[in-house]
C-alpha cells in the first residue's frame, strides 16, 4: 500500500482521449482525502519502466467532469499527500500557429489563462495565507528540460516551447477568439492547462505540460470552414498518443 512517505517518481494527469495509462504495472487505486473535497477519480499508483508513477485522470476515468467543474486543487493536492513532486500534466489541444498542427506533441514554455470563474488559488477560504508565487515562468525548467530530452532520447518528435492559451469552454473557440489569441501570443489553446498550473506552483509541485495537438483550433487551418468534431479530435489524440509510452519511459 502507498503512503505519503513513499516516493512517486512522477504523477501524470491525462487529459481528454487518455483515460489510462498503459502499461502501468500492478496498479492499486487511491482516493485520499484532501482539504479540498473530492478529486475527479481515483488516483492509480503502480510500477511503469521500473518506477513509482500515479495517473488520475483528469475529467474522471468516463470523461464525465467538464474543464470548468474539474476539482484541480483537490487533484493536485491528492498527488502531493501520495508523495508526489513531479507532475506531468498531458493535455489535448488545438492548434493556432504554423508548427503546432493536428497530432503534433508540445512542451510549451507560457501561458495565458482566458478561464473565469474556477477556484484558482489555494488561499480561496477565508483565513488562509495569502500567496503570492511567482509565475513568470508557468512550468517548471527542469521538468520541462526533462521532457524534451526524454522525447529526443524516445525517438518522439516534439516541439520544444509555445505559449497555451487556457480557455473557458466546454464550447470550442470562435474564429475571432482564436484570431485574438494569435494576435496574443498563443500557440495552442485548451480548456484545462489553468488554473492546474498556477495551483501546482502553490502547492511546490514541479510541474510542466505535454500537449497533444487534437486539430486546428477555429480557423486556423488551411480550411477555414472547417468544423471540429469529436471524432476527429479522439482519431487525432490517439494518433498523437502513439509515442507516449516511448517518452514516459526514456522520462
Ligand atoms: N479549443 C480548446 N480546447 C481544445 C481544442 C480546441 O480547439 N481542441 C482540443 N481541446
Amino acid at each position: 500500500m502507498t503512503t505519503s512517505t513513499d516516493t512517486i517518481d512522477l504523477a501524470v494527469i491525462g487529459g481528454t482521449g487518455l483515460y489510462a495509462l498503459a502499461d502501468l504495472e500492478n496498479p492499486e487505486a487511491h482516493q485520499p482525502p484532501t482539504p479540498y473535497g473530492a478529486l475527479s477519480g481515483p488516483v492509480r499508483v503502480g510500477t511503469f519502466a521500473g518506477r513509482r508513477v500515479a495517473f488520475l485522470a483528469r475529467h474522471g476515468e468516463g470523461h464525465s467532469v467538464p474543464p470548468h467543474k474539474i476539482n484541480y486543487r483537490a487533484n493536485l493536492a491528492a498527488f502531493k499527500a501520495l508523495g508526489a513532486t513531479r507532475v506531468l500534466a498531458l493535455n489535448t489541444v488545438g492548434g493556432i500557429t504554423e508548427r503546432f498542427g493536428p497530432r503534433v506533441l508540445a512542451c510549451p514554455d507560457q501561458l495565458i489563462d482566458y478561464t473565469w470563474g474556477r477556484i484558482s488559488t489555494l488561499c480561496e477560504e477565508p483565513g488562509t495565507e495569502v500567496l503570492h508565487v511567482d509565475f513568470g515562468e508557468p512550468y517548471t525548467r527542469s521538468l520541462r528540460a526533462a521532457v524534451v530530452a526524454a522525447a529526443a532520447r524516445g525517438g518522439v518528435p516534439l516541439v520544444d516551447g509555445g505559449c497555451y492559451g487556457a480557455t473557458q469552454g466546454p464550447r470550442l473557440e470562435t474564429r475571432a477568439e482564436i484570431a485574438r489569441m494569435r494576435r496574443d501570443g498563443c500557440d495552442l489553446v485548451g480548456m484545462t492547462g489553468m488554473p492546474e498550473a498556477g495551483l501546482a506552483r502553490e502547492l511546490g509541485l514541479d510541474y510542466a505540460c505535454l500537449a497533444i495537438v487534437a486539430n486546428w483550433a477555429a480557423g486556423a487551418g488551411p480550411d477555414p470552414d472547417e468544423v471540429i468534431t469529436l471524432q476527429d479530435v479522439l482519431d487525432n489524440v490517439a494518433a498523437a498518443s502513439a509515442g507516449l509510452p516511448a517518452l514516459l519511459r526514456a522520462l
